[in-house]
């Protein structure tokens, strides 16, 4: 006796795609990552972000939020990640969304954590807390961020284990990615960082940076931030760049954007 649920549909909208969601996955009662199938004209580059969304109240306009896509460029479908905020607009609905439901997707992605706004380099940090993780899941993807830097080391910075998305495939250097997994192999490295649970890795990453957790093996090269070599993107709360961006500059390095190159580039993580 099977109670078919059917698929929440939205009405076409001159402004936004409509995307249909191909997978869901929860990490915790927070947190979740999902996935649409990438509508054929849709392009982005790996680390941008784009608006995503659900229908408003009738009449209204939809209720819209900017995401990081966490696919890579090459990728058919797009996936994201997002936390789930009691009483959020946005959040509160689309944590109940399943397969096969829509919804709508902007038409132009953007965004300063991307390759073109660094300079070369060959240590390439991508720091990030919380949902700071997305677009680096899609840069770490990307054959692009190998073919550019020889060393790719994420840092994850969350307050609970099971904030950890993707920890397994990270840790085992995305062994099974058919495109990136043999580079991934010799060039990654994923620094998982825990603030509120015991873990082997306990502190901020602005404790890690500033104590020296953050280099050193299996990370080859100077032990603090060189801005000769070392290349930095930031995402993640406001808090958490007004802090470590005081200990890049102190560095040296200097702030990128698509218009300028430069040695750092900062994204705030979306919320909903
Ligand atoms: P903490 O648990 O000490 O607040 P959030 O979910 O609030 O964005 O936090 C994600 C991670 O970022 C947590 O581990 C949190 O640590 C950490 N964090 C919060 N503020 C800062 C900051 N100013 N500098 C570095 N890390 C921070």
């Amino acid at each position: 006796n099977k109670h078919a649920i059917l698929p929440s549909l939205v009405a076409d909208h001159p402004g936004f795609h409509t995307a249909t969601v191909k997978w869901v996955r929860h990490w915790n009662d927070r947190l979740f990552s999902f996935a649409v199938h990438r509508p054929a004209s849709f392009r982005f580059r790996s680390g941008e972000f784009v608006m995503i969304g659900l229908p408003g109240a009738v009449g209204g306009k939809p209720v819209m939020r900017a995401y990081s896509i966490a696919s890579p460029a090459y990728a058919d479908e797009l996936e994201f990640l997002s936390i789930k905020v009691p009483g959020g607009p946005l959040t509160q609905r689309l944590q109940a969304i399943r397969v096969d439901d829509q919804l709508y997707l902007g038409r132009k992605p953007t965004g300063t954590l991307v390759c073109d706004a660094l300079l070369g380099g060959r240590r390439l940090w991508l720091l990030g807390t919380g949902t700071g993780l997305a677009p680096f899941l899609s840069l770490v993807r990307d054959a692009e961020v190998y073919e550019r830097f020889s060393q790719v080391v994420l840092v994850h910075g969350v307050r609970r284990v099971s904030d950890l998305a993707w920890r397994e495939e990270l840790t085992a250097q995305l062994a099974g990615d058919p495109l990136v997994g043999d580079q991934a192999l010799l060039q990654f490295h994923y620094l998982p960082a825990v603030t509120r649970e015991p873990f082997h890795t306990a502190g901020r990453l602005t404790d890690l940076i500033a104590d020296g957790r953050l280099f050193g093996p299996p990370v080859a090269g100077p032990r603090g931030f060189d801005a000769e070599l070392d290349r930095v993107m930031l995402c993640g709360s406001m808090a958490m760049m007004r802090d470590v961006v005081p200990l890049l500059e102190a560095a040296g390095l200097d702030e990128g954007s698509n218009a300028a190159p430069g040695r750092y580039v900062i994204e705030r993580a979306f919320v909903g």
